[in-house]
């Protein structure tokens, strides 16, 4: 059995109960870069930790031999866990890996994530919806830019939906995304927030609008892994206490 685990945002409280319980019958566990890492220093003795971290520029272990490790270790009996940051079906590559396991006959199951796409923003006090503020949000990768030919995504109807935007792996291309969406009728006034490493130690934000955004994210030393979210939302953040508590 190959169980695919979201292991969510990173920060170890936001595993579900079903994926720690799978982490702790793994015999084997497959580790991408993002997600609570930390846990698996409390895996017994005998469990095999593989990293398969995919850094954005750096080396990394092709997909095919991340399903070939995925598969072997299932065929020769034992409890494999895929271990991966936020929500496995999220810009995680979690069906392409159950297809390869059941085409090669190994039974799959999965165990949702909390997604960065949501959790990155609560951290910095910003829900993706808001009663009277949007009906929707829109989450889409900025991995590619927005002019590029194999890009799926449409900018301009991504900017006219009304709904909030969150942006995924969208750090060097953020310039690039503010201007298409200005470009496709957004205002410049929008409200824009990015987080980084959200839920961490190292958690950074920065504050904006779409027409600042990218140049506020770049002076607050804003890196991967981070997430943008634009809409009337991003203006908000954690509620602070009234003075003098509450009334009765
Ligand atoms: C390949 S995608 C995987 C997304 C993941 N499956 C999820 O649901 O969160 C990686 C991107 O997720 C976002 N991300 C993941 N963890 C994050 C975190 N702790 N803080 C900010 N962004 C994060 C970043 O945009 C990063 O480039």
């Amino acid at each position: 059995m190959v169980t695919l685990v979201g292991g969510g945002p990173g920060a170890d409280g936001l595993i579900t109960v079903d994926g720690l319980l799978a982490l702790q019958r793994a015999d084997v566990v497959v580790a991408d870069r993002l997600g609570p890492l930390d846990l698996l220093a409390q895996l017994g003795p005998h469990v095999e930790i593989v990293d398969a971290a995919k850094n954005p520029r750096g080396s990394a272990m092709p997909q095919d031999k991340i399903n070939d490790l995925l598969i072997e270790h299932a065929l020769a009996g034992r409890e494999v866990v895929r271990f991966k940051g936020g929500d496995p079906f999220v810009f995680g590559r979690g069906h392409e890996e159950l297809e390869a396991c059941a085409a090669a006959g190994v039974p799959t199951r999965v165990v949702p994530g909390v997604s960065s796409a949501f959790a990155g923003p609560a951290a910095i006090g910003v829900p993706v919806t808001h009663r009277g503020a949007t009906h929707g949000v829109t989450v889409v990768s900025g991995h590619l830019p927005p002019d590029h030919p194999n890009s799926l995504v449409d900018w301009s109807a991504v900017a006219r939906s009304g709904t909030t935007i969150v942006v995924l792996m969208g750090v060097a291309t953020l310039p690039a995304i503010a201007d298409v969406l200005r470009a496709g009728g957004l205002p410049a006034t929008t409200p824009a927030a990015v987080v980084a490493d959200a839920g961490g130690r190292a958690q950074r934000e920065a504050r904006g609008t779409l027409a600042t955004i990218a140049g506020t994210a770049a002076d607050a030393g804003i890196a991967p892994p981070a997430i943008a979210v634009i809409g009337a939302v991003a203006a908000l953040s954690t509620p602070r206490p009234a003075e003098g508590g509450a009334s009765a």
